[in-house]
C-alpha cells in the first residue's frame, strides 16, 4: 500500500474515533416559547425598548439583536448575559431586574437572534453557549 493511501486509511480511522467528552461538554443555548413570549412583556413593562428600541434596533442604547450584538455575543454564554441583565440594566438603575426576570429577558432577546426555541428551559443552571449563526445576523 502506498504512503499516500495508508496516510488516507489513518485519518479516516481518526475522524471515526468518537470526539473526546470535553468537546461534547458545552450545552447549546436553548429556551421555551412560553420564556421568550414572557420575556417579551417583561421587556415591555421595563421599557427597555426606550433605550433599545421596541424592535430591539437600538435607540440611544445599543441594538439588541444583529450585527453589533452577534458580535458581542456569538460563542459567549448565556449565564454571562443573563449576568449582565441582572447586574447592570437598566442602565440607568442597575440592579433592580431579578434573576428570574433577566433569564425571560434573555430568553427573547435570543429568540430576536434567530436562537432556535427548544424544550430545555434557559436557566442560569445551565451553562450554555449562544450560537448566532450568519445567515441570522
Ligand atoms: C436608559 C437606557 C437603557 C435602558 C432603559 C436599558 N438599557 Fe440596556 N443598555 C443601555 C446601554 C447604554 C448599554 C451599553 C452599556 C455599555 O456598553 O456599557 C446597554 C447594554 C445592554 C445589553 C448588552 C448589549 C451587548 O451587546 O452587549 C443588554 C443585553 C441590555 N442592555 C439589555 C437591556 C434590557 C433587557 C433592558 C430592560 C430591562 C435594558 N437593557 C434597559 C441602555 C439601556
Amino acid at each position: 500500500m502506498g504512503a499516500a493511501l495508508a496516510a488516507v486509511i489513518a485519518a479516516a480511522a481518526l475522524a471515526a474515533l468518537p470526539r473526546p467528552a470535553a468537546a461534547q461538554a458545552v450545552a447549546k443555548a436553548s429556551y421555551t416559547v412560553a420564556q421568550a413570549d414572557s420575556g417579551y412583556v417583561a421587556y415591555e413593562r421595563l421599557n427597555c425598548g426606550s433605550c433599545h428600541g421596541a424592535d430591539l434596533s437600538g435607540v440611544g442604547g445599543p441594538p439588541l439583536k444583529g450585527g453589533p450584538f452577534a458580535y458581542n455575543w456569538d460563542g459567549k454564554f448565556t449565564n454571562a448575559l443573563i449576568n449582565l441583565v441582572r447586574m447592570n440594566e437598566p442602565s440607568g438603575s442597575p440592579g433592580t431586574v431579578d434573576e428570574a426576570t433577566a433569564t425571560l429577558l434573555v430568553a427573547y432577546i435570543l429568540s430576536m437572534n434567530g436562537v432556535a426555541e427548544g424544550t430545555e428551559p434557559l436557566s442560569m443552571a445551565r451553562r450554555a453557549v449562544i450560537t448566532i449563526t450568519p445567515r441570522d445576523r
